[in-house]
């Protein structure tokens, strides 16, 4: 079970990029934040066979599994399933707007079911220890969110669920990508805290467009029970997670950027000699480590070398660390004064 505590701050769910190695990184830096997996759907766990997506680090934990779907009964499934691996969390997708996962009526088109959507977190909370939560919309297209959001939180609540993240924006499902989706309609904080105040016993995280830790913690201090951080604790993960330990819940700073890239090897050369499936391949894990020295001296370096040399076949851990002599060339650490 992941404790309310835990869930002060999180990094979203972001399908090709939350992935088991970037979700190894961001423990590094933080090892208190809530980390989410990449969307699984749950036909593909329980009828594909795809058992291995489930697959994580324990170090990576207190780690969430987030599930697609609108079938109950195979939601059920997926639920035990993430249960038993050691998912402390299952999430119930109800905010992507994408047009494979509108096909399979799952994502941001549930905002139009909830009772169906209520059903589903019934089922899934029957079937595993895991605690069931869900992440939302505020609403879909020409959908009232004032109306809506409190009707969907009612019916999830009544089904047991405690704990939810909105993206305080609405999905526009016909005629924008899930990219502009992400931008374009305009964030609401406000009906998310008039939200807190409706249901004070539901724990909520808000999610859409936080960019600093310093905004993560205004947000907390006005209120609300947790915030969700996607792309820029992934563009910038040492801004967004470093200070969290710190900022958030009291405790220590992560460690330095660089100290992150070493404490990286042993887990790259493991990956570099995994041939199960996933397994082998340097810029899998590295392409995750671009954004590590964002805003700092030397980063384009850093990020080039990598970009350039990380794919290539053989690619090896020395990649890495000529990444970093590249950088540290670029901008020579600075010789203190006698
Ligand atoms: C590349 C990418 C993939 C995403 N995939 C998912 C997903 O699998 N499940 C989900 O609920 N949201 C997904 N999202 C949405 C994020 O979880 C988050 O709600 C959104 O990016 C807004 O937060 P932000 O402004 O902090 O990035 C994705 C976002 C991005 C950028």
């Amino acid at each position: 079970m992941i404790d309310n505590f835990a869930s002060r701050l999180s990094v979203a769910p972001m399908m090709d990029w939350t992935d088991r190695h970037c979700r190894y990184l961001h423990r590094l830096l933080s090892k208190r934040a809530l980390l989410y997996t990449e969307m699984v759907t749950a036909p593909a766990l329980v009828r594909g066979g795809a058992r291995h997506l489930l697959r994580f680090d324990p170090a990576e934990q207190p780690v969430a599994l987030q599930l697609g779907g609108s079938d109950p009964e195979e939601l059920a499934r997926a639920a035990e399933m993430g249960g038993a691996e050691g998912y402390g969390e299952v999430n119930l997708n109800c905010g992507c707007p994408s047009d494979r996962v509108q096909s399979g009526a799952f994502g941001a088109v549930l905002m139009q079911q909830p009772a169906l959507v209520a059903q589903c977190c019934r089922a899934m909370i029957a079937a595993t220890d895991a605690e069931i939560t869900v992440k939302c919309r505020i609403g879909v297209d020409d959908q009232t969110p004032e109306e809506v959001l409190p009707e969907f939180l009612s019916q999830i609540v009544a089904a047991g669920v405690e704990r939810v993240t909105i993206h305080a924006r609405k999905a526009w499902l016909q005629g924008l990508s899930p990219k502009e989706n992400r931008d374009i309609p305009p964030l609401d904080y406000d009906l998310v805290f008039e939200m807190k105040q409706l249901f004070p016993n539901l724990h909520i995280s808000l999610n859409g467009g936080i960019a600093t830790l310093a905004q993560a913690r205004d947000l907390l201090d006005a209120g609300i029970d947790g915030v969700m951080i996607g792309r820029a604790a992934y563009h910038t993960p040492t801004d967004i997670l470093r200070a969290a330990d710190k900022e958030i819940w009291g405790g220590e700073m992560g460690p330095d950027p660089v100290d992150v890239v070493l404490q990286m090897r042993p887990y790259i050369e493991a990956h570099l000699a995994d041939d199960t499936p996933g397994g082998g391949k340097l810029s899998a894990v590295t392409k995750h480590m671009l954004g590590l020295f964002a805003g700092r001296p030397g980063a384009r370096q850093w990020r080039r070398h990598l970009s350039e040399h990380a794919h290539r076949p053989g690619a090896g851990w020395s990649v890495v660390e000529d990444a970093l002599a590249a950088m540290e060339q670029a901008a020579p650490p600075r010789v203190a004064a006698p």
